[in-house]
């Protein structure tokens, strides 16, 4: 992704006009900049770029055109088109850019430790937000991805709102697939962690604290591993200890427990603690906490802002390859008062195939 952005940095640079010379330029500049060689990451600079044509011959038109209207235009009629013309584009760019529907993201990886195709669902920081009459909404984009599991990473209970939206939606997934289930930092932050940790227990959902699971899919092991968040070891009754070496011990313990042929999975709310995670082991870590950023402008910035990362973080969405583990990072689910931008809730559903 780094040399993506360089890329799309680099060919913003190039004159306006360049672009319009024609897309055999566009490659030709591509290839001698990767040495002759069409990667998939070009093929995405080039599909950019095309749309970024696109979209300057169109305002390069609608300028045309706006111009030659106003010409013809009295001074106040004139003030009024323009006045008009700018209060449209920032609604319609606010509209764009603050939709809040629920997205469905999917990514697909694979692996030679698998022999059938096995889709999986992630849900993270939902932070108790209530999509339709008991979560229907979000329920049924879940059922339509048809998931042979169901990853809980944390968040989904908040501290400050009703918990009840989290448990009807933990309620129904839990009688429908197989559930994993690890506390983010809000759970914590609750002060009811153990209690809302046992209510999950309660409905069939399995509670991971720093441990690993078999399971078995489609007649292939998996191993579903999971820590607590890190926050759980700050709480009051944990002061006076090591606390960050509660979190090392969980995390180690499941490092321990992984099988070399089987393909493991982490769950672990903090994207943050990639140095723990490069090299691992564990096949993917599953992670959310970031919100995308909370701030995202499309080609610029992938977020603004995230918890334990600060200003322009970097593990915010999306997956990350981190020295042969995978880390998929997912947006959340939340609606708050904060305004997502370019950043709308998202389910993510991370399909794993066998290797070709
Ligand atoms: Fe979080």
């Amino acid at each position: 992704m780094e040399t993506t952005r360089l890329i799309i940095w680099n060919i913003t640079l190039v004159d306006v006009s360049k672009l319009f010379e024609g897309l055999g330029d566009l490659v030709g500049l591509i290839r001698v900049r990767q040495g002759g060689r069409i990667s998939q990451e070009s093929k995405l600079v080039i599909a950019i770029c095309q749309m970024k044509q696109v979209f300057l011959g169109t305002v390069f038109f609608l300028h045309r055109f706006v111009c030659s209207m106003l010409k013809s235009m009295s001074p106040r009629r004139k003030k009024f088109m323009l006045t008009f013309v700018l209060v449209v584009t920032i609604g319609a760019l606010l509209v764009v850019s603050l939709w809040e529907g629920l997205t469905v993201r999917p990514y697909t990886l694979s692996t030679g430790k698998i022999s059938t195709k096995l889709t999986i669902a992630i849900l993270s920081d939902l932070h108790s937000t209530v999509y339709g009459e008991n979560q229907s909404v979000l329920l049924k984009k879940v059922k339509e991805q048809k998931p042979d599991l169901v990853l809980l990473a944390g968040d989904i209970v908040d501290d400050r709102r009703p918990a009840e939206g989290a448990i009807a939606l933990l309620k129904s997934i839990a009688t429908a697939y197989p559930c994993f289930y690890v506390t983010g930092n809000h759970e914590f932050w609750s002060g009811r962690a153990d209690e809302i940790k046992e209510s999950i227990r309660s409905l069939g959902i399995t509670v991971l604290e720093g441990r690993c699971t078999d399971i078995t899919l489609k007649g292939q092991q998996l191993q579903i591993c999971g820590v607590d968040d890190p926050d759980g070891f700050t709480h009051e009754r944990f002061y006076g200890e090591e606390i960050s070496a509660r979190w090392d011990e969980q995390f180690e313990r499941c490092k321990k427990e992984l099988k070399k042929n089987v393909f493991s999975i982490l769950l672990s709310h903090r994207p943050e603690r990639v140095a723990y995670y490069k090299g691992s082991g564990f096949d993917l870590v599953v992670s959310g906490h970031a919100h995308g950023g909370q701030i995202r402008i499309p080609g610029l910035i992938d977020g603004l802002y995230a918890p334990d990362q600060g200003l322009l973080p970097k593990y915010t969405g999306g997956v990350y390859d981190l020295r042969g583990t995978r880390m998929v990072v997912s947006r959340g689910l939340s609606r708050s008062f904060i305004p997502r931008v370019f950043n709308p809730p998202e389910l993510v559903i991370m399909n794993i195939e066998p290797l070709q």
